[in-house]
């Protein structure tokens, strides 16, 4: 045989196998598919493990156009990058992998708005980045005030939006009071209610106190108060929020989802390190899947919260998985230099966050 037979051969061979390849990947893709529409009715996404995986993460940091300095840990000199590596393998199906094209096109002519404190920002700002890196070159107009965010993606017709708000409920400023916090008044709610998804996260201004508390007074029904149990108001307030649901949205046209609490790493005892007093020296995740202090007490709070409404609610039930999530936080690494152990690194975990919210937007 010839040098050139056994070459074009070969290249027969190799077309023959990238081929063959390619078909293999695609029906591995639709089957996958199918399994994981047939396993997820029974299976708990929120319920699994941490796997150390290479192809992640998702994207390249440096490529996603303006991250917040709080998040970009890796430009503010966060020497290690194991924790960019990790995918939550749920016990008994796996996580659909992100698509950010099908996200759009799913979700054609619609708005998607994320409610909250900055988790939410942290969580847009991750969605912001996955969808950048899987369209980089669509058009894309940003409007921003001290409320609201807006990214509108032009040639898909979506809008993904931050509204901000600590509390969910109103502080209202009143003449010879102050701040009021008001614990029944849900006021935006009429701007919320036209959205077609939103996903609403508050827990982290519940126990500010001092400078940083955000209000004078709270109002708690006809009574105004100095102060009170701060968990008793953060139930009151997510009842508020709950009636809200029942009453003003339309579930035909409008997808509900609550954010779980998401956990900070302050506290070595949580994790079986009494005297660690924060999350510097943190570059793996908790091992196994039973972190040792157990879901905090808001957690359960939402639980039964979410239990009393009527409407269909997803609850984006992050708080277990991100528990175990020491290692993922900025720490020092952010343009402040000071010690972060709320907030979390973009990339990272809110990654995974945002791979959930896809599989609960494409399971119905
Ligand atoms: C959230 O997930 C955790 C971990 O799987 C679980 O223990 C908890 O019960 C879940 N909460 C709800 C309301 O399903
Ligand atoms: C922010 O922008 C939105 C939409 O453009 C507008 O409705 C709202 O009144 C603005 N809020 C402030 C505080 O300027
Ligand atoms: C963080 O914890 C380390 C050791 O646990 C300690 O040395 C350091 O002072 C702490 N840093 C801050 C800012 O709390």
């Amino acid at each position: 045989m010839g040098f050139g037979t056994q070459r074009s051969c070969s290249v027969l061979v190799t077309f023959f196998v990238i081929y063959t390849c390619l078909c293999l990947a695609n029906s591995a893709k639709n089957t996958q598919n199918v399994k994981w529409r047939k396993q997820q009715r029974s299976c708990n996404l929120y319920e699994g493990n941490w796997v150390f995986d290479f192809s992640y993460p998702l994207y390249d940091s440096q490529s996603c156009p303006h991250i917040r300095k709080e998040f970009d840990c890796q430009k503010y000199g966060r020497p290690d990058d194991f924790y960019l590596k990790y995918r939550w393998q749920p016990k008994e199906c796996d996580l659909p992998r992100f698509d950010g094209q099908d996200f759009l096109r799913r979700l054609h002519g619609k708005k998607i708005m994320f409610i909250g404190d900055s988790v939410s920002l942290n969580q847009w700002q991750s969605l912001m980045c996955l969808l950048h890196a899987a369209v980089p070159n669509s058009k894309t107009i940003e409007q921003s005030n001290e409320s609201l965010s807006i990214t509108t993606f032009q040639d898909y017709g979506v809008s993904v939006m931050l509204f901000n708000s600590h509390y969910l409920v109103d502080i209202e400023e009143e003449q010879e009071v102050g701040r009021v916090l008001k614990l029944d008044s849900l006021k935006n709610g009429d701007i919320w209610k036209d959205i077609d998804v939103l996903v609403f996260n508050t827990w982290l201004w519940w126990y500010r106190r001092g400078p940083s508390q955000p209000w004078d007074y709270i109002e708690d029904g006809n009574k105004v108060l100095k102060d009170m149990d701060r968990m008793v108001a953060f139930r009151k307030a997510l009842t508020t929020w709950a009636k809200w649901v029942d009453r003003d949205v339309d579930p035909t046209k409008t997808k509900v989802i609550f954010q779980g609490i998401s956990p900070s790493h302050y506290n070595g005892k949580d994790w079986g390190e009494p005297g660690v007093k924060n999350c510097s020296k943190e570059t793996e995740p908790f091992s196994g899947s039973t972190y040792p202090s157990g879901l905090p007490q808001a957690a359960y709070v939402v639980n039964d919260v979410l239990a009393t409404i009527q409407n269909p609610v997803h609850l984006l039930n992050i708080t277990a998985l991100s528990q175990l999530r020491k290692d993922a936080h900025p720490s020092s690494y952010n343009a402040f230099k000071g010690m972060d152990c709320t907030h979390w690194c973009v990339a990272g975990l809110p990654d995974t966050w945002n791979q959930l919210l896809y599989a609960a937007l494409i399971s119905n």
